[in-house]
Protein backbone atom coordinates (compact mmCIF):
# COMPACT_ATOMS: atom_id res chain seq x y z
CA UNK A 1 0.00 0.00 0.00
CA UNK A 2 1.31 3.71 -0.98
CA UNK A 3 1.82 5.97 1.72
CA UNK A 4 -1.24 7.78 0.17
CA UNK A 5 -3.41 5.49 0.49
CA UNK A 6 -2.64 4.60 3.90
CA UNK A 7 -2.63 8.56 4.50
CA UNK A 8 -6.38 8.59 3.04
CA UNK A 9 -7.34 5.33 4.98
CA UNK A 10 -5.96 7.12 8.25
CA UNK A 11 -7.85 10.13 7.19
CA UNK A 12 -11.08 8.21 6.54
CA UNK A 13 -10.60 6.05 9.98
CA UNK A 14 -10.28 9.63 11.97
CA UNK A 15 -13.36 10.68 10.71
CA UNK A 16 -15.43 7.98 11.61
CA UNK A 17 -13.67 7.70 15.39
CA UNK A 18 -15.04 10.90 15.47
CA UNK A 19 -18.40 9.96 14.35
CA UNK A 20 -18.45 7.17 16.52
CA UNK A 21 -18.07 9.08 19.33
CA UNK A 22 -20.38 11.88 18.77
CA UNK A 23 -22.93 9.00 18.00
CA UNK A 24 -22.20 7.52 21.37
CA UNK A 25 -23.82 10.36 23.33
CA UNK A 26 -27.58 9.50 22.70
CA UNK A 27 -28.94 6.18 23.31
CA UNK A 28 -30.11 6.36 20.15
CA UNK A 29 -27.63 6.57 17.90
CA UNK A 30 -25.31 4.66 20.42
CA UNK A 31 -25.59 1.50 18.19
CA UNK A 32 -24.75 3.11 15.21
CA UNK A 33 -21.53 4.56 17.06
CA UNK A 34 -20.30 1.42 17.78
CA UNK A 35 -20.34 0.17 14.20
CA UNK A 36 -18.95 3.29 12.68
CA UNK A 37 -16.13 2.89 15.37
CA UNK A 38 -15.58 -1.36 14.33
CA UNK A 39 -15.39 -0.10 10.72
CA UNK A 40 -12.84 2.80 11.09
CA UNK A 41 -11.09 0.48 13.33
CA UNK A 42 -10.55 -2.47 10.78
CA UNK A 43 -10.05 0.14 7.90
CA UNK A 44 -6.86 1.71 10.40
CA UNK A 45 -5.52 -1.93 11.47
CA UNK A 46 -5.52 -2.77 7.79
CA UNK A 47 -3.78 0.03 6.40
CA UNK A 48 -1.25 0.01 9.10
CA UNK A 49 -0.28 -3.71 8.90
CA UNK A 50 -0.20 -3.34 4.90
CA UNK A 51 1.37 -0.15 4.94
CA UNK A 52 5.00 0.12 3.60
CA UNK A 53 8.41 -1.27 5.55
CA UNK A 54 5.73 -3.65 7.99
CA UNK A 55 7.38 -7.01 7.74
CA UNK A 56 6.40 -10.22 8.75
CA UNK A 57 2.53 -9.96 7.93
CA UNK A 58 1.69 -13.31 8.59
CA UNK A 59 2.55 -13.50 12.18
CA UNK A 60 0.76 -10.68 12.38
CA UNK A 61 -2.69 -11.21 10.92
CA UNK A 62 -2.38 -14.58 13.11
CA UNK A 63 -1.76 -12.72 16.44
CA UNK A 64 -4.72 -10.42 15.48
CA UNK A 65 -6.92 -13.89 14.91
CA UNK A 66 -5.92 -14.92 17.38
CA UNK A 67 -6.49 -12.24 20.27
CA UNK A 68 -9.89 -11.40 18.28
CA UNK A 69 -11.05 -15.23 19.29
CA UNK A 70 -9.80 -13.96 23.07
CA UNK A 71 -11.54 -10.96 22.97
CA UNK A 72 -15.02 -12.49 21.36
CA UNK A 73 -15.02 -15.27 24.03
CA UNK A 74 -14.64 -12.81 26.67
CA UNK A 75 -16.89 -10.27 25.52
CA UNK A 76 -19.50 -12.82 24.85
CA UNK A 77 -18.83 -14.47 28.40
CA UNK A 78 -19.09 -11.05 30.41
CA UNK A 79 -21.86 -10.66 32.54
CA UNK A 80 -22.97 -6.76 32.27
CA UNK A 81 -22.42 -5.83 35.83
CA UNK A 82 -18.45 -6.69 34.94
CA UNK A 83 -18.57 -4.18 32.01
CA UNK A 84 -16.28 -1.95 34.18
CA UNK A 85 -13.66 -4.78 35.21
CA UNK A 86 -13.51 -5.85 31.98
CA UNK A 87 -12.71 -1.77 30.65
CA UNK A 88 -10.08 -1.21 33.60
CA UNK A 89 -8.39 -4.68 32.65
CA UNK A 90 -8.32 -3.11 29.02
CA UNK A 91 -6.92 -0.47 29.94
CA UNK A 92 -3.97 -1.86 31.56
CA UNK A 93 -3.30 -3.49 28.10
CA UNK A 94 -2.90 0.12 26.55
CA UNK A 95 -0.65 0.83 29.50
CA UNK A 96 1.25 -2.12 29.00
CA UNK A 97 1.70 -1.67 25.25
CA UNK A 98 3.09 1.95 25.63
CA UNK A 99 5.24 0.73 27.96
CA UNK A 100 6.76 -1.69 25.72
CA UNK A 101 6.94 0.39 22.63
CA UNK A 102 8.73 2.59 24.31
CA UNK A 103 11.41 0.80 25.46
CA UNK A 104 11.19 -0.78 21.91
CA UNK A 105 11.71 2.98 20.46
CA UNK A 106 14.19 3.51 22.72
CA UNK A 107 16.64 0.52 21.75
CA UNK A 108 15.92 0.81 18.39
CA UNK A 109 18.85 1.57 16.07
CA UNK A 110 17.14 3.61 13.57
CA UNK A 111 16.11 5.89 16.37
CA UNK A 112 19.30 5.60 18.06
CA UNK A 113 21.25 7.58 15.05
CA UNK A 114 18.70 10.14 15.26
CA UNK A 115 20.75 13.42 16.00
CA UNK A 116 20.67 16.85 17.78
CA UNK A 117 16.77 18.38 18.29
CA UNK A 118 15.05 14.97 16.71
CA UNK A 119 17.29 12.84 19.44
CA UNK A 120 16.03 15.00 22.19
CA UNK A 121 12.23 15.02 21.18
CA UNK A 122 12.46 11.07 20.59
CA UNK A 123 13.53 10.47 24.05
CA UNK A 124 11.05 13.24 25.88
CA UNK A 125 8.46 10.82 23.75
CA UNK A 126 9.87 7.80 24.93
CA UNK A 127 10.13 8.95 28.56
CA UNK A 128 6.93 10.68 28.86
CA UNK A 129 5.18 7.58 26.95
CA UNK A 130 6.73 4.63 29.63
CA UNK A 131 5.89 7.07 32.49
CA UNK A 132 1.89 7.68 31.49
CA UNK A 133 2.05 3.45 30.41
CA UNK A 134 3.08 2.14 33.84
CA UNK A 135 1.10 4.56 35.92
CA UNK A 136 -2.53 3.75 33.62
CA UNK A 137 -0.66 -0.13 33.60
CA UNK A 138 -0.88 -0.70 37.25
CA UNK A 139 -3.91 1.96 38.05
CA UNK A 140 -6.23 -0.58 35.79
CA UNK A 141 -4.66 -3.37 37.66
CA UNK A 142 -5.73 -1.91 41.01
CA UNK A 143 -9.16 -0.57 39.59
CA UNK A 144 -10.13 -3.63 38.25
CA UNK A 145 -9.10 -5.65 41.30
CA UNK A 146 -11.12 -2.83 43.72
CA UNK A 147 -13.91 -3.37 41.33
CA UNK A 148 -14.01 -7.51 41.14
CA UNK A 149 -13.85 -7.64 44.78
CA UNK A 150 -10.36 -8.70 45.28
CA UNK A 151 -9.01 -5.58 47.26
CA UNK A 152 -11.16 -3.61 49.40
CA UNK A 153 -12.81 -0.69 48.45
CA UNK A 154 -12.02 1.63 51.08
CA UNK A 155 -9.46 4.13 50.33
CA UNK A 156 -6.13 3.67 51.77
CA UNK A 157 -5.16 6.93 53.48
CA UNK A 158 -2.05 7.01 55.27
CA UNK A 159 -0.27 10.02 56.37
CA UNK A 160 1.85 12.08 53.94
CA UNK A 161 1.00 10.17 50.61
CA UNK A 162 1.08 13.04 49.06
CA UNK A 163 4.21 14.62 49.76
CA UNK A 164 5.98 11.19 48.95
CA UNK A 165 3.44 10.54 45.85
CA UNK A 166 5.23 14.10 44.99
CA UNK A 167 8.69 13.23 45.65
CA UNK A 168 8.51 10.70 43.78
CA UNK A 169 7.51 12.85 40.98
CA UNK A 170 10.48 15.16 40.99
CA UNK A 171 12.76 11.77 41.27
CA UNK A 172 11.15 10.88 37.87
CA UNK A 173 11.89 14.47 36.74
CA UNK A 174 15.66 14.40 37.80
CA UNK A 175 15.90 10.70 36.18
CA UNK A 176 14.43 11.94 33.21
CA UNK A 177 17.37 14.47 32.47
CA UNK A 178 19.58 12.18 33.17
CA UNK A 179 18.02 10.13 30.77
CA UNK A 180 17.93 12.60 28.02
CA UNK A 181 21.73 13.07 28.55
CA UNK A 182 23.15 9.61 28.59
CA UNK A 183 24.87 8.23 25.81
CA UNK A 184 23.75 5.60 23.59
CA UNK A 185 21.50 2.96 25.38
CA UNK A 186 22.88 3.99 28.83
CA UNK A 187 19.50 5.48 29.53
CA UNK A 188 18.06 2.55 30.24
CA UNK A 189 19.00 2.02 33.88
CA UNK A 190 17.39 5.48 34.01
CA UNK A 191 14.31 4.36 32.14
CA UNK A 192 14.31 1.15 34.66
CA UNK A 193 14.02 2.92 37.50
CA UNK A 194 11.63 5.16 36.53
CA UNK A 195 9.25 2.84 35.14
CA UNK A 196 9.34 1.08 38.82
CA UNK A 197 8.65 4.38 40.33
CA UNK A 198 5.72 5.64 38.18
CA UNK A 199 3.99 1.94 38.56
CA UNK A 200 4.38 2.23 42.26
CA UNK A 201 2.18 5.91 41.89
CA UNK A 202 0.00 4.27 39.73
CA UNK A 203 -0.75 1.84 42.59
CA UNK A 204 -0.71 4.10 45.09
CA UNK A 205 -2.99 6.77 42.99
CA UNK A 206 -6.01 4.17 42.76
CA UNK A 207 -5.50 2.56 46.26
CA UNK A 208 -6.24 5.70 47.93
CA UNK A 209 -9.74 6.19 46.11
CA UNK A 210 -12.43 5.04 47.84
CA UNK A 211 -15.36 2.78 46.52
CA UNK A 212 -17.67 5.58 45.90
CA UNK A 213 -15.41 7.67 43.54
CA UNK A 214 -14.23 4.48 41.51
CA UNK A 215 -16.63 5.46 38.54
CA UNK A 216 -14.37 8.60 37.82
CA UNK A 217 -10.95 6.63 38.58
CA UNK A 218 -12.60 4.06 35.33
CA UNK A 219 -13.02 6.79 33.27
CA UNK A 220 -10.16 8.98 33.98
CA UNK A 221 -8.02 5.68 33.62
CA UNK A 222 -9.69 5.64 29.80
CA UNK A 223 -8.05 9.14 29.72
CA UNK A 224 -4.56 8.14 30.70
CA UNK A 225 -5.23 4.95 28.34
CA UNK A 226 -5.45 7.37 25.46
CA UNK A 227 -2.41 9.48 26.20
CA UNK A 228 -0.32 6.38 26.55
CA UNK A 229 -1.94 5.39 23.07
CA UNK A 230 -1.00 9.06 21.57
CA UNK A 231 2.37 8.99 23.24
CA UNK A 232 3.27 5.34 21.32
CA UNK A 233 1.88 7.16 18.17
CA UNK A 234 4.46 9.45 18.67
CA UNK A 235 7.27 7.27 19.41
CA UNK A 236 6.05 4.82 16.24
CA UNK A 237 5.48 8.11 14.09
CA UNK A 238 1.96 6.71 13.53
CA UNK A 239 -0.57 9.63 13.15
CA UNK A 240 -3.72 7.80 13.52
CA UNK A 241 -2.39 6.43 16.87
CA UNK A 242 -1.76 10.09 17.83
CA UNK A 243 -5.06 11.31 16.43
CA UNK A 244 -7.11 8.19 18.26
CA UNK A 245 -4.94 8.50 21.38
CA UNK A 246 -6.04 12.02 22.12
CA UNK A 247 -9.93 11.40 20.74
CA UNK A 248 -9.74 8.79 23.87
CA UNK A 249 -7.65 10.69 26.04
CA UNK A 250 -9.83 13.71 25.97
CA UNK A 251 -13.17 12.33 25.69
CA UNK A 252 -12.22 10.41 29.08
CA UNK A 253 -11.44 13.42 30.38
CA UNK A 254 -14.71 15.67 29.46
CA UNK A 255 -16.54 12.24 30.94
CA UNK A 256 -14.47 12.40 34.55
CA UNK A 257 -15.27 15.56 34.41
CA UNK A 258 -18.87 15.50 34.12
CA UNK A 259 -19.00 12.30 36.35
CA UNK A 260 -16.85 14.40 39.10
CA UNK A 261 -19.77 17.50 38.71
CA UNK A 262 -22.67 14.84 38.98
CA UNK A 263 -21.33 13.68 42.46
CA UNK A 264 -20.15 16.91 43.51
CA UNK A 265 -16.54 15.72 43.11
CA UNK A 266 -12.95 18.13 42.83
CA UNK A 267 -11.49 16.57 39.25
CA UNK A 268 -8.49 17.45 40.85
CA UNK A 269 -8.80 16.00 44.17
CA UNK A 270 -9.83 12.90 41.97
CA UNK A 271 -7.13 12.31 39.48
CA UNK A 272 -4.52 12.86 42.19
CA UNK A 273 -5.73 10.50 44.85
CA UNK A 274 -8.20 11.87 47.44
CA UNK A 275 -6.41 15.37 47.97
CA UNK A 276 -8.04 17.43 50.37
CA UNK A 277 -10.55 14.63 50.80
CA UNK A 278 -9.81 12.75 53.65
CA UNK A 279 -12.82 12.39 55.68
CA UNK A 280 -13.59 15.04 58.37
CA UNK A 281 -14.29 13.76 62.19
CA UNK A 282 -15.89 10.69 63.77
CA UNK A 283 -18.28 8.86 62.32
CA UNK A 284 -21.91 9.80 63.32
CA UNK A 285 -23.51 7.71 65.56
CA UNK A 286 -26.77 5.85 63.62
CA UNK A 287 -29.85 5.97 65.26
CA UNK A 288 -33.14 4.12 65.39
CA UNK A 289 -34.16 0.33 64.47
CA UNK A 290 -34.55 -1.42 61.44
CA UNK A 291 -38.09 -3.03 60.84
CA UNK A 292 -38.88 -5.13 57.90
CA UNK A 293 -42.28 -6.38 55.82
CA UNK A 294 -43.31 -9.30 54.41
CA UNK A 295 -44.05 -9.44 50.72
CA UNK A 296 -47.60 -9.42 51.50
CA UNK A 297 -47.50 -6.28 53.77
CA UNK A 298 -45.40 -4.48 51.05
CA UNK A 299 -47.69 -5.51 48.01
CA UNK A 300 -50.46 -3.99 50.13
CA UNK A 301 -48.66 -0.55 50.82
CA UNK A 302 -48.44 -0.35 47.08
CA UNK A 303 -52.26 -1.17 46.19
CA UNK A 304 -53.18 1.69 48.80
CA UNK A 305 -50.77 4.65 47.45
CA UNK A 306 -51.69 6.62 44.54
CA UNK A 307 -47.86 7.78 43.61
CA UNK A 308 -44.81 5.48 43.51
CA UNK A 309 -41.29 5.97 42.71
CA UNK A 310 -38.71 3.52 42.21
CA UNK A 311 -34.65 3.84 42.86
CA UNK A 312 -33.14 0.54 41.02
CA UNK A 313 -29.36 0.30 41.55
CA UNK A 314 -26.55 -2.64 41.32
CA UNK A 315 -28.37 -5.17 42.82
CA UNK A 316 -31.43 -4.69 40.37
CA UNK A 317 -28.44 -5.33 37.51
CA UNK A 318 -27.24 -8.76 39.61
CA UNK A 319 -30.52 -10.18 40.08
CA UNK A 320 -31.39 -8.91 36.63
CA UNK A 321 -35.07 -7.57 37.74
CA UNK A 322 -35.89 -5.06 35.25
CA UNK A 323 -38.15 -7.71 33.35
CA UNK A 324 -40.41 -8.64 36.42
CA UNK A 325 -40.01 -4.92 37.72
CA UNK A 326 -41.53 -3.53 34.50
CA UNK A 327 -44.17 -6.15 34.61
CA UNK A 328 -44.90 -4.76 38.10
CA UNK A 329 -44.67 -1.35 37.22
CA UNK A 330 -47.51 -2.01 34.02
CA UNK A 331 -49.68 -3.45 37.22
CA UNK A 332 -49.54 -0.25 39.11
CA UNK A 333 -49.99 1.64 36.23
CA UNK A 334 -52.87 0.18 34.99
CA UNK A 335 -54.52 0.57 38.79
CA UNK A 336 -54.45 4.40 38.42
CA UNK A 337 -51.40 4.52 39.39
CA UNK A 338 -48.21 7.03 38.95
CA UNK A 339 -45.15 4.95 38.85
CA UNK A 340 -42.07 6.73 38.22
CA UNK A 341 -38.32 5.51 37.91
CA UNK A 342 -35.36 7.71 39.66
CA UNK A 343 -31.40 7.01 38.14
CA UNK A 344 -28.66 8.19 40.16
CA UNK A 345 -25.55 9.54 37.61
CA UNK A 346 -23.57 6.70 39.37
CA UNK A 347 -25.97 3.60 39.95
CA UNK A 348 -24.55 0.60 39.01
CA UNK A 349 -21.35 0.16 38.04
CA UNK A 350 -20.97 1.63 34.68
CA UNK A 351 -22.20 5.34 33.25
CA UNK A 352 -25.71 4.96 32.12
CA UNK A 353 -26.01 1.31 33.85
CA UNK A 354 -29.60 1.34 35.01
CA UNK A 355 -30.79 3.42 31.64
CA UNK A 356 -29.53 0.63 29.84
CA UNK A 357 -31.22 -2.74 31.39
CA UNK A 358 -34.72 -0.40 31.77
CA UNK A 359 -34.20 0.03 27.53
CA UNK A 360 -33.59 -3.70 27.44
CA UNK A 361 -36.73 -4.63 29.60
CA UNK A 362 -38.86 -1.70 27.29
CA UNK A 363 -39.59 0.30 29.86
CA UNK A 364 -40.36 3.99 27.97
CA UNK A 365 -38.17 6.62 28.32
CA UNK A 366 -40.80 8.83 29.97
CA UNK A 367 -41.07 7.43 33.29
CA UNK A 368 -37.19 6.70 33.69
CA UNK A 369 -36.27 10.40 35.73
CA UNK A 370 -33.07 11.71 36.43
CA UNK A 371 -31.96 12.33 40.10
CA UNK A 372 -32.42 16.33 39.71
CA UNK A 373 -35.74 15.98 37.83
CA UNK A 374 -37.57 13.63 40.80
CA UNK A 375 -35.66 14.61 44.27
CA UNK A 376 -38.17 17.71 44.42
CA UNK A 377 -40.94 15.30 44.31
CA UNK A 378 -40.21 13.14 46.55
CA UNK A 379 -41.98 14.79 49.84
CA UNK A 380 -45.17 13.99 47.99
CA UNK A 381 -44.41 10.18 47.00
CA UNK A 382 -46.43 7.73 48.88
CA UNK A 383 -43.77 4.86 48.11
CA UNK A 384 -40.58 4.72 47.17
CA UNK A 385 -39.32 1.15 46.35
CA UNK A 386 -35.12 1.03 46.52
CA UNK A 387 -34.37 -2.32 44.44
CA UNK A 388 -30.76 -2.81 45.18
CA UNK A 389 -29.77 0.77 45.28
CA UNK A 390 -27.45 1.66 48.60
CA UNK A 391 -25.09 3.88 48.28
CA UNK A 392 -27.02 6.30 46.30
CA UNK A 393 -29.78 6.50 48.79
CA UNK A 394 -27.39 7.05 51.84
CA UNK A 395 -28.44 10.31 53.62
CA UNK A 396 -24.86 10.42 55.08
CA UNK A 397 -23.72 11.71 52.10
CA UNK A 398 -25.42 15.05 52.86
CA UNK A 399 -25.23 15.35 56.78
CA UNK A 400 -21.86 13.18 57.66
CA UNK A 401 -18.77 15.22 57.09
CA UNK A 402 -16.85 11.77 57.99
CA UNK A 403 -18.31 9.69 55.66
CA UNK A 404 -16.24 8.84 52.43
CA UNK A 405 -19.34 9.95 50.42
CA UNK A 406 -19.96 13.11 51.64
CA UNK A 407 -20.94 15.70 49.58
CA UNK A 408 -21.70 13.01 46.78
CA UNK A 409 -25.80 14.24 46.00
CA UNK A 410 -28.24 11.54 46.53
CA UNK A 411 -31.32 10.58 45.78
CA UNK A 412 -33.70 12.03 48.78
CA UNK A 413 -36.10 8.44 49.14
CA UNK A 414 -36.02 9.39 53.13
CA UNK A 415 -38.66 12.67 52.19
CA UNK A 416 -41.34 10.38 50.93
CA UNK A 417 -44.19 9.31 53.28
CA UNK A 418 -42.98 5.04 53.09
CA UNK A 419 -39.45 3.82 51.90
CA UNK A 420 -39.18 -0.04 50.70
CA UNK A 421 -36.04 -1.01 51.02
CA UNK A 422 -35.29 -4.11 49.14
CA UNK A 423 -31.90 -6.20 49.40
CA UNK A 424 -30.84 -9.38 50.53
CA UNK A 425 -28.75 -8.29 53.96
CA UNK A 426 -27.74 -5.07 56.18
CA UNK A 427 -24.61 -5.11 54.12
CA UNK A 428 -23.02 -1.94 52.99
CA UNK A 429 -23.05 -1.04 49.03
CA UNK A 430 -19.62 -0.59 47.43
CA UNK A 431 -18.37 2.54 49.30
CA UNK A 432 -18.34 0.59 52.20
CA UNK A 433 -20.12 3.11 54.40
CA UNK A 434 -23.46 1.64 56.52
CA UNK A 435 -26.78 3.35 55.44
CA UNK A 436 -28.63 5.67 57.91
CA UNK A 437 -31.24 5.01 55.49
CA UNK A 438 -32.38 1.54 57.09
CA UNK A 439 -32.93 2.94 60.78
CA UNK A 440 -35.19 5.86 59.59
CA UNK A 441 -38.78 5.41 61.26
CA UNK A 442 -40.52 5.26 57.54
CA UNK A 443 -38.08 2.98 56.17
CA UNK A 444 -39.03 -0.99 55.70
CA UNK A 445 -36.63 -3.63 54.89
CA UNK A 446 -37.68 -6.37 52.38
CA UNK A 447 -35.14 -8.59 52.36
CA UNK A 448 -34.61 -11.38 49.23
CA UNK A 449 -33.46 -11.10 45.65
CA UNK A 450 -34.86 -8.50 44.06
CA UNK A 451 -36.14 -10.40 41.19
CA UNK A 452 -37.60 -13.37 43.19
CA UNK A 453 -38.75 -10.24 45.63
CA UNK A 454 -40.10 -8.92 42.78
CA UNK A 455 -42.09 -11.77 41.67
CA UNK A 456 -43.96 -11.97 44.67
CA UNK A 457 -45.09 -8.40 45.08
CA UNK A 458 -46.48 -8.83 41.45
CA UNK A 459 -48.15 -12.51 42.14
CA UNK A 460 -49.90 -10.24 45.52
CA UNK A 461 -50.50 -7.78 43.29
CA UNK A 462 -52.56 -9.57 40.45
CA UNK A 463 -54.24 -11.69 43.35
P1 LIG B 1 -24.39 -0.26 45.86
O1 LIG B 1 -24.22 0.89 46.78
O2 LIG B 1 -23.18 -1.01 45.47
O3 LIG B 1 -25.43 -1.24 46.55
C1 LIG B 1 -25.97 -2.31 45.87
C2 LIG B 1 -26.79 -3.12 46.86
O4 LIG B 1 -27.43 -4.13 46.09
C3 LIG B 1 -25.94 -3.82 47.90
O5 LIG B 1 -26.00 -3.17 49.16
C4 LIG B 1 -26.50 -5.26 47.94
O6 LIG B 1 -26.99 -5.54 49.25
C5 LIG B 1 -27.67 -5.21 46.95
N1 LIG B 1 -27.74 -6.42 46.14
C6 LIG B 1 -26.76 -7.10 45.53
N2 LIG B 1 -27.23 -8.16 44.90
C7 LIG B 1 -28.58 -8.16 45.08
C8 LIG B 1 -29.63 -9.00 44.68
N3 LIG B 1 -29.43 -10.10 43.93
N4 LIG B 1 -30.89 -8.68 45.05
C9 LIG B 1 -31.12 -7.60 45.83
N5 LIG B 1 -30.18 -6.77 46.24
C10 LIG B 1 -28.90 -7.05 45.89
O7 LIG B 1 -25.14 0.17 44.52
P2 LIG B 1 -25.74 1.56 44.04
O8 LIG B 1 -26.64 2.13 45.08
O9 LIG B 1 -26.25 1.32 42.68
O10 LIG B 1 -24.50 2.51 43.99
C11 LIG B 1 -23.46 2.31 43.06
C12 LIG B 1 -22.11 2.34 43.77
O11 LIG B 1 -21.12 1.80 42.91
C13 LIG B 1 -21.69 3.74 44.10
O12 LIG B 1 -20.90 3.74 45.28
C14 LIG B 1 -20.83 4.11 42.91
O13 LIG B 1 -19.94 5.15 43.14
C15 LIG B 1 -20.12 2.79 42.67
N6 LIG B 1 -19.65 2.62 41.28
C16 LIG B 1 -20.40 3.09 40.28
C17 LIG B 1 -19.93 3.02 38.98
C18 LIG B 1 -20.78 3.68 37.91
S1 LIG B 1 -20.08 4.48 36.74
N7 LIG B 1 -22.06 3.63 37.97
C19 LIG B 1 -18.70 2.37 38.70
C20 LIG B 1 -17.98 1.81 39.77
C21 LIG B 1 -18.46 1.95 41.07
P3 LIG B 1 -27.14 -7.06 49.76
O14 LIG B 1 -25.80 -7.67 49.58
O15 LIG B 1 -27.59 -6.92 51.16
O16 LIG B 1 -28.19 -7.70 48.90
Amino acid sequence: MTIGIQTAAYLFASILFILSLGSLSSQESAKRGVFYGIIGMAIAILATVLGEGVAGQVYIIAAIAIASVIGLMLARKVEMTSMPQLVAILHSFVGLAAVLVGFGSYLDPKTQSLQGAAHTIHLVEVYIGIFIGAITFTGSIIAWGKLEGKIGSKALLYPGRHAVNVALLLVCVVLGVLFAMAHGTDGLIHLYIMTAISSFIGVMLVMAIGGGDMPVVVSMLNSYSGWAASAAGFMLGNDLLIVTGALVGSSGAILSIHMCHAMNRSFFSVILGGFGNAPKGEAKAIEGEVTALNHEEVSALLKEAKSVVIVPGYGMAVAKAQYPIYDMVQTLRKAGKNVRFAIHPVAGRLPGHMNVLLAEANVPYDIVLEMDEINEDMPSTDVVMVIGANDVVNPSAQDDPASSIYGMPVIEVWKAEKVIIMKRSMSAGYSGEDNPLFYKPNSEMLYGDAKVSVEKLLGFLKS
